[in-house]
């Protein structure tokens, strides 16, 4: 059976979790079943994906062996994994919107030239690019999926950045026979995906909702970018396309990062808080935190739309299908309540074509 050639662009604390977690995954069979959320998707699993190419800006980056390349500054997701040296050299990308102003002050650019982003994704026969880079990042986001679509490469954006849900950006992909999913991924663990369950099973119960928020305190270099306002809007935007689709009326509610604590590390803190009423107009306040690592969270959930992208494109089904955009993203093309679109990912991994 064929590997699952992918490239890496951003090569953040996501692609650090990403790739300690193929190796680490990649080679325990007894693991698997409890922390992963799918073991097997079709016939693939973490073994059957493999890292031929990167690309980042920071000079701390670019020029190293993708295994060193994930433990350098700004990164700070834990370590878990030792990964050996992969082969791969972190490539410079160009740069356009990538960093704001904030992040500017912590990543200092690499002066090398750009390469040609295309012929290093047709060179090494990249099956489907991984779009990590910052929120906000809207124009480096669209180059990455240009030149990944006349290279035929299907791509996947676990950015908010607008791609996937994009009918423009869907045509394109679906004109070139290619996979285009996205966007914004939705945590194994994460604060949209707790609230939007809370939220669902108290208005399916009868509850109503007055109000709602959850804010997240930080210490990863994209909860310091996020205060930057303008960048962070898209994500504030996804994160209330998710929770506003978990209850069938308009709410005051109130989502997103409001504030960087830096020896948090790539910890965050997810305070939620709901008002409500039931029956006799009795009254309830939910108030509950969740601390977790974000990148891992990420990750888990790419494992699984790694190799749902490759099962697509090996039964020809192109574009961004439900089964995976609504399973996998806070902002789908075509979304769909949690639980439904769960049972839609598990039939679509599961069935024979
Ligand atoms: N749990 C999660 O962490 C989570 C969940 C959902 C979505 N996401 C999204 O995943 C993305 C990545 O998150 P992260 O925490 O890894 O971010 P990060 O800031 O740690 O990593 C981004 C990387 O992109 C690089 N970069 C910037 N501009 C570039 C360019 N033009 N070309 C190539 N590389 C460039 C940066 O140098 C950095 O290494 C973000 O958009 C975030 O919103 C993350």
């Amino acid at each position: 059976m064929s590997k699952i050639n992918l490239a890496l662009v951003g090569v953040g604390n996501c692609s650090s979790a990403l790739v300690q977690a193929v190796n680490y995954y990649g080679r325990s069979k007894k693991r698997l079943r409890t922390e992963l959320m799918t073991e097997k998707v079709g016939r693939y699993s973490v073994k059957d994906m493999r890292f031929v190419a990167a690309l980042d800006v920071d000079s701390n980056k670019v020029g190293k062996d993708l295994s060193k390349a994930i433990f350098q500054s700004p990164n700070n997701t834990p370590k878990f994994s030792n990964v050996p040296e992969t082969g791969v050299t972190v490539e410079k990308g160009p740069l356009l919107d990538g960093l704001g102003s904030y992040a500017k002050e912590k990543i200092q650019i690499a002066q090398t030239k750009p390469v040609d982003v295309k012929r290093l994704l047709r060179k090494k026969e990249v099956d489907i690019l991984i779009n990590l880079l910052p929120s906000g990042a809207n124009k480096a986001t669209k180059y990455y999926a240009k030149e990944a679509l006349s290279a035929k490469c299907s791509f996947i954006n676990a950015t908010p950045s607008r791609l996937a849900s994009d009918k423009v950006w869907q045509r394109k992909y679906q004109r070139a026979k290619l996979q285009l999913v996205g966007d914004d991924i939705k945590d194994q663990i994460g604060s949209t995906v707790l609230h939007e369950t809370i939220l669902k099973t108290l208005s399916k119960r009868g509850v109503k909702i007055d109000e709602s928020y959850q804010l997240d305190v930080g210490g990863s270099i994209e909860s310091f970018s996020a205060l930057e306002k303008d960048r962070y809007s898209y994500k504030k935007k996804s994160k209330l396309t998710a929770l506003g689709s978990a209850v069938p009326y308009k709410f005051p509610l109130v989502a997103g990062s409001s504030d960087y604590v830096e020896f948090m590390g790539n910890s965050r803190t997810s305070h939620f808080w709901i008002r409500g009423n039931y029956l006799g107009k009795s009254q309830f306040t939910l108030d509950m935190t969740l601390n977790f690592i974000e990148a891992p969270s990420c990750a888990s959930v790419l494992i699984d739309v790694i190799r749902a992208v490759k099962l697509a494109k090996d039964r020809k089904i192109v574009g961004g299908p439900k089964e995976i955009c609504s399973y996998a993203f806070k902002m789908s093309p075509d979304p769909i309540p949690l639980d439904e679109a769960a049972k839609l990912f598990e039939k679509f991994s599961t069935s024979k074509h």
